[in-house]
């Protein structure tokens, strides 16, 4: 019984740290928010109503619905109308600001 309780807490223990990791790495929304604001609301509107036409409109989750990878390769490339934010946004931003998005629906 006495060695059951320490294995749980040794098991939650771990839980625990990998759960504090996680969100030590994990992406900043607020960062995302910042970055939004400066870089993209110019187009997709500071709420994410887009203000030009033909980009999504992000709080209605438009071209939201795909992986974060896919994302951040279009981002970073640029698509048509969309300058390419390679080289101007490190990777680890842009997926701070794609975590954003998907806060805006
Ligand atoms: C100059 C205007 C402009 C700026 C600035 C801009 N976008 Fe866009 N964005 C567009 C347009 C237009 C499209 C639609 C492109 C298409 O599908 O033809 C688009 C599409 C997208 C898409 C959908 C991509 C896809 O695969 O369909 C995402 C995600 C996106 N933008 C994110 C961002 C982010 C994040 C930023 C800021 C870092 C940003 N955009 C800055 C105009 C802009």
């Amino acid at each position: 019984m006495k060695l059951t309780t320490n294995i749980f807490s040794t098991a939650l223990a771990g839980l625990t740290l990998l759960l504090a990791c996680g969100a030590a790495q994990g992406a900043d929304t607020n960062k995302g928010r910042q970055l939004f604001a400066a870089n993209c609301a110019i187009c997709h509107g500071q709420t994410g109503r887009s203000v030009m036409p033909g980009a999504p409109n992000f709080d209605r989750g438009e071209g939201l619905l795909r992986p974060d990878f896919t994302l951040l390769t279009a981002i970073r490339s640029g698509k048509n109308a969309m300058p390419a934010f390679q080289g101007i946004l490190p990777d680890r931003d842009i997926l701070d600001v794609i975590a954003y998005l998907r806060t805006l629906h």
